[in-house]
C-alpha cells in the first residue's frame, strides 16, 4: 500500500513520536535528503581542521560528494568532488593535503581555488575556462565551516548574526583539533537527534556524563511556556556580566538554539572529576563555571563550548537506518598534550557517552522496526526538546513538499 508522505505528515499526532515509516522507509529517507539535507546549511568541520595550504577533507551527504579545501590565499572553499572531464571522484581519502587537485583517472588538474589548470591532448579549441570545479556554497562563522548543496542557498545571515556574539568569545580561530572520532549509529538520523534533544535517558545511560552534566530537564529541553527558572536566569546574568552571552535564544523557526547552560554544581568541564580538562583556556570566557554553550543547528550539528575546550558534533545520514556522527575536540593551539591536557582525560567522557547513545539509539530503531510499534507520548516535563525537533521536522517537510505528494510505503 502506498501512503503519500504529505498524508503521513498531516496525520501526525502532536505530542507523540512519529509513525514507523518516518524511521524506516527508503522513500521518506530520500525525501529527507531532498528537502532538508540538500537544501539547508550543513556544518562541515571546524576551520582549524584545515591547517595548511592544500589541506582538504571530503564529505558525503547522500548522493553528494564534496571537498572542502584550503587555498594558497588561506581561504577555505568547497567543491563537488567530481572531475569536470568524465566525472571521476577527485579526492578519495576522507582528508589529506595536496599541492593541486589532480584527478586520478586522466590527471586533469585543478588549482586549490577550483580553477582548471591542465589537461593532456584536449585539442587547440579546448576552453579551459569552462571546466573549473563546480563550487558548493560555503560560509565560515567564527571558526565553524558550513556548506550548502542547494543551487540557491537560504540566507545564512540571520543565524550568523544570532550566533556570532555567543561564539566569538571562544576564539575558535585560535583552536586546534585535539582529537576526532567518527562512529556509525545504525538508526535513522531523526532518532539520533531525538535522543540528543532530551536527557530523560541520561540518568540510566550516562554514568560518566552525569558527573558533570545536570539532569535538570530545563537544561536539555525548551520550556513549554517560554519561562525560565530563577536559578537559570541568575546563571545567564552572571555569565553575561562576565562578557559571555548566555541567554536562551531559539530562532530560525526553531532550527537553531543557543544557551550557555550551567553544569552540575561544582563541575567546570566534561571530565570524570569535573575539573577542567585543559589548563590553558580556549577563548575568553572569564567565568570558569560558565558551563557549556549549547548550540544546535538542525539538521547537521550540535556543539558544546566550554571555557577550557569545545566539542563539535556533525550528524550525517548514510541510509534510512544508518547515521554517521563525527565528534571533534578543540583546544587552544598552544595547549600541549601531556603538559596542558591529557588526551584520555579530555575525551573519555564523550567517547563513552557517544557509545552509550549509539547503543540506546540502535535499541530504539530495533523496536521501531517492529510492525507492532505505535507512536508513544512524550513526557511534557522531560521531552520538550524532542517534541521541538519533531515539530521543526514536520513543519519543514510540509513547507518544502507543499501540495506535492511523495510516495512512502
Ligand atoms: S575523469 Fe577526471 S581526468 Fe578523466
Ligand atoms: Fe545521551
Amino acid at each position: 500500500m502506498t501512503q503519500p508522505l504529505t498524508d503521513l505528515l498531516a496525520r501526525r499526532s502532536t505530542g507523540f513520536s512519529l509513525e514507523r515509516q518516518f524511521y524506516t522507509e527508503p522513500a521518506v529517507f530520500a525525501a529527507d535528503l531532498d528537502h532538508i539535507f540538500y537544501c539547508d546549511w550543513l556544518f562541515a568541520a571546524p576551520a582549524c581542521q584545515l591547517t595548511k595550504t592544500g589541506s582538504y577533507l571530503r564529505l558525503r551527504i547522500g548522493a553528494y560528494n564534496v571537498i572542502v579545501v584550503k587555498g594558497a590565499d588561506g581561504a577555505i572553499r568547497a567543491f563537488h568532488n567530481s572531475c569536470r572531464h568524465r566525472g571521476s571522484t577527485l579526492c578519495q581519502a576522507t582528508e589529506g593535503q595536496v599541492a593541486k587537485l589532480v584527478c586520478p583517472y586522466h590527471q586533469w588538474t585543478y588549482e586549490l581555488d577550483g580553477r582548471f589548470l591542465w589537461a593532456r591532448d584536449m585539442g587547440p579549441d579546448f576552453d579551459l575556462s569552462q571546466y573549473s570545479l563546480r563550487p558548493v556554497h560555503l560560509r565560515e562563522l567564527c571558526g565553524l565551516i558550513y556548506i550548502c548543496l542547494a543551487e540557491d542557498a537560504p540566507d545564512f545571515d540571520p543565524f550568523a548574526a544570532l550566533a556570532r556574539p555567543y561564539l566569538e568569545v571562544h576564539d575558535l580561530h585560535r583552536a586546534k583539533v585535539a582529537h576526532t572520532t567518527t562512529i556509525v549509529e545504525n538508526a535513522n538520523w531523526k532518532l539520533v537527534w531525538e535522543n540528543n534533544r532530551e536527557c530523560y535517558h541520561c540518568g540510566g545511560t550516562h554514568p560518566s556524563l552525569c558527573r558533570s552534566f545536570p539532569l535538570d530537564p530545563e537544561i536539555a529541553g525548551v520550556s513549554a511556556d517560554g519561562g525560565i527558572s530563577p536559578r537559570l536566569q541568575a546563571h545567564f546574568d552572571a555569565c553575561e556580566a562576565a562578557g559571555a552571552p548566555a541567554r536562551f535564544r531559539m530562532e530560525g523557526d526553531g532550527q537553531y538554539r543557543l544557551a550557555r547552560m550551567p553544569l552540575q554544581e561544582g563541575a567546570l568541564s566534561y571530565t570524570m572529576d569535573g575539573k577542567p580538562a585543559v589548563r590553558r583556556p580556549l577563548g575568553r570566557v572569564a567565568k570558569p563555571d560558565a558551563g557549556s554553550l549549547l548550540k544546535f543547528h538542525y539538521p547537521s550539528t550540535w556543539n558544546h563550548f566550554l571555557p577550557d575546550h569545545a566539542l563539535t558534533f556533525r550528524v550525517t545520514p548514510i541510509g534510512p537506518q544508518e547515521t554517521e556522527v563525527t565528534t571533534t575536540w578543540l583546544v587552544d593551539r598552544d595547549a600541549v598534550e601531556g603538559v596542558d591536557y591529557d588526551l584520555k582525560r579530555l575525551t573519555e567522557v564523550w567517547i563513552a557517552t557517544n557509545d552509550e547513545d549509539r547503543q540506546i539509539v540502535e535499541m530504539n530503531q530495533g523496536g521501531v522496526n517492529s510492525p507492532a510499534y505505535r507512536p508513544g507520548p512524550y513526557s511534557g516535563e522531560q521531552e520538550s526538546g524532542v517534541e521541538q525537533f519533531v515539530d521543526w521536522y514536520v513543519r519543514t517537510m510540509q513547507r518544502q513538499l507543499g501540495p506535492r505528494a511523495v510516495a512512502a510505503e
